[in-house]
């Protein structure tokens, strides 16, 4: 198995090896990880010059899936767009054709008090956020900022297509049958027309499954239901900027955005595996960052791009055990737990797989 392993910059650095360490051990007898590591985003800027230079392109054409990190560093704030750190991950997104983007929210029970929701309210929460990836503003022309009478004027451009549209909806309508049946799909139709047709397009893809109940919700509501009532949903389609807001806003659910993974995901088996969070400049080099998103997306690797599905069973199952057990990182300690730090948690989790 090809894997090739981007850790990018901050803590990215410090997570990706706790998830490549506990792979590792999963190594048996016609089961063997071969990791080739390359620079990307502000890693990369330094080396190269570049967020995602060839080189790094190369080992990922030569891989079978990506473990990535995090991108990002304030450092390079004052750069355009398309030289900053994220273009990194934005180009490689569009480039591979990445344009789903599975990002499951469940809350483990032994976390049930780190929410900042009531236990009652969180109970039983098991929720996947399929965020379209590969078009929305992110990706929109025009976009820039030019000058307009004198004074500066910013465009981006939401933009979606019908193709585009109807394959993410798909894939939701998909998971939904292997889950509970049930669809919400996000939008804005009330203002924008990018928005209606979005509508338009889930609800005709929809009519193909007449076994999934599909529902409908403008985003602002949709973050009010997210903790109002968020065992409601089951498969939360969005398009790929309410998506990314969100996520991080679902993750707090949980407990905190250190606990969860995602895949990004083309037609094929190919993927890029990441945590939801970012590199988190402040906590970077402390030993201090949580690296259970990381090793929880290796497992999702495990699932989607290498058909392994016992073995991504086996950490999923570690990581639940260490939890239960005790294992505390600092972002989801309570007063009086001891706080274990991002290597100890990442050998607590290898220990709960033996
Ligand atoms: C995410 C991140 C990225 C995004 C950034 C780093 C470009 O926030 O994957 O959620 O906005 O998509
Ligand atoms: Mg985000």
């Amino acid at each position: 198995m090809q894997v090739a392993v981007l850790p990018g910059d901050g803590i990215g650095l410090e997570i990706v090896p706790q998830a490549v360490k506990v792979l590792k051990v999963l190594e048996r007898p016609g089961l063997k990880f071969d990791f080739t590591e390359a620079p990307v985003g502000g890693t990369a800027i330094d080396l190269f010059g570049n967020p995602l230079p060839e080189e790094t392109l190369a080992v990922v054409r030569a891989s079978g899936a990506i473990l990535f990190g995090a991108v990002g560093d304030p450092k390079f704030d004052h750069l355009p767009q398309d030289k900053k750190p994220g273009f990194a991950l934005r180009k490689m997104r569009q480039e591979f054709g990445l344009f789903s983007n599975l990002r499951p929210v469940t809350l483990f029970d032994a976390l049930k008090d780190a929410s900042s929701l009531k236990p009652e309210i969180i109970a039983g929460l098991d929720l996947l956020i399929i965020r379209e990836l590969n078009g929305d503003i992110y990706y929109g022309t025009p976009r820039g900022i030019t000058i307009e009478d004198g004074e500066r004027v910013g465009t981006n451009t939401m933009r979606y297509t019908e193709s585009q549209i109807e394959r993410i909806a798909h894939v939701a309508f998909q998971a939904a049958r292997t889950r509970r049946g049930k669809v919400c799909s996000i939008d804005k139709s009330n203002v924008l027309e990018t928005m209606g047709l979005w509508r338009e397009v889930v609800t005709a893809v929809g009519k193909q499954y007449p076994d999934v109940a599909l529902t409908h919700q403008l985003v602002d509501s949709a973050a009010m239901m997210l903790v109002r009532n968020p065992t409601q949903f089951d498969v939360m389609l969005t398009p790929n900027l309410f998506g990314d807001i969100l996520s991080d806003q679902a993750s707090m659910l949980t407990g905190s955005i250190g606990l969860l993974p995602s895949a990004s995901m083309g037609e094929g088996k190919f993927g890029l595996y990441e945590p939801i969070h970012g590199s988190a400049p402040d906590l970077a080099g402390k030993n201090m960052a949580n690296p259970i998103a990381t090793i929880l997306s290796a497992a999702m690797m495990l699932r989607h791009s290498f058909d392994l599905p016992a073995e991504a069973d086996r950490v999923e199952a570690a990581v639940l055990k260490a939890l239960t057990d005790g294992l505390r990182t600092g972002d989801i300690a309570r007063k009086g737990d001891s706080v274990s730090g991002t290597r100890e948690a990442g050998d607590i989790i290898v220990n709960a797989l033996n």
